[in-house]
């Protein structure tokens, strides 16, 4: 059985993912009004990874017998003035989430849940995936600058993300 406490920290986990999700869902958005339908894929990608971190966060809590409980979903920004700006605010938004993380990992080691804890080291090791993604992607951005050519041909190869 999980404990009150562990079940309140996941479910607002889910609802911190779940926003990642539509956070991502509103800069691939973005990213096609700005024409580059590679990073709006590469958005969509991550958008889904986010909802399947809920749904991992979800399954834990029914296994184990708690409840699920759903909040409402913030509404995330919807204009960022150039690719920079979203893969910055992505690469922020990351480094916020792997504090969450962490923060969970405290709290479960706290209530002696090793059912959570094995969960949330999947987490740990997602988060330092999703930060050096977010990185590599700002990082060639930056080499490219806003140009013609370069930007499209980075555009091509990050839309080949699945
Ligand atoms: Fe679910 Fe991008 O962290």
């Amino acid at each position: 059985m999980i404990s009150q406490n562990i079940q309140e920290a996941f479910n607002k986990q889910i609802n911190a993912e779940l926003y990642s999700s539509y956070l991502y869902l509103s800069m691939a958005a973005c990213f096609e009004s700005l024409n580059l339908p590679g990073f709006a894929n590469w958005m969509k990608v991550q958008a889904r990874e986010e909802n399947e971190h809920a749904m991992k966060l979800f399954e834990h809590i029914v296994q184990r017998g708690g409840e699920v409980e759903l909040e409402s979903i913030d509404k995330p920004k919807v204009k960022w003035e150039s690719a920079v700006e979203a893969i910055e605010d992505a690469l922020n938004h990351e480094k916020k989430v792997t504090g969450m993380i962490n923060d969970l990992v405290d709290l479960a080691a706290k209530e002696n849940d090793h059912a959570a804890g094995v969960l949330l080291q999947w987490f740990v090791s997602e988060q330092v995936e999703e930060e050096a993604n977010a990185d590599d992607l700002l990082q060639k951005l930056k080499m490219v600058g806003t140009s013609g050519a370069p930007l499209l041909m980075l555009d091509q190869q990050v839309g080949k993300r699945e």
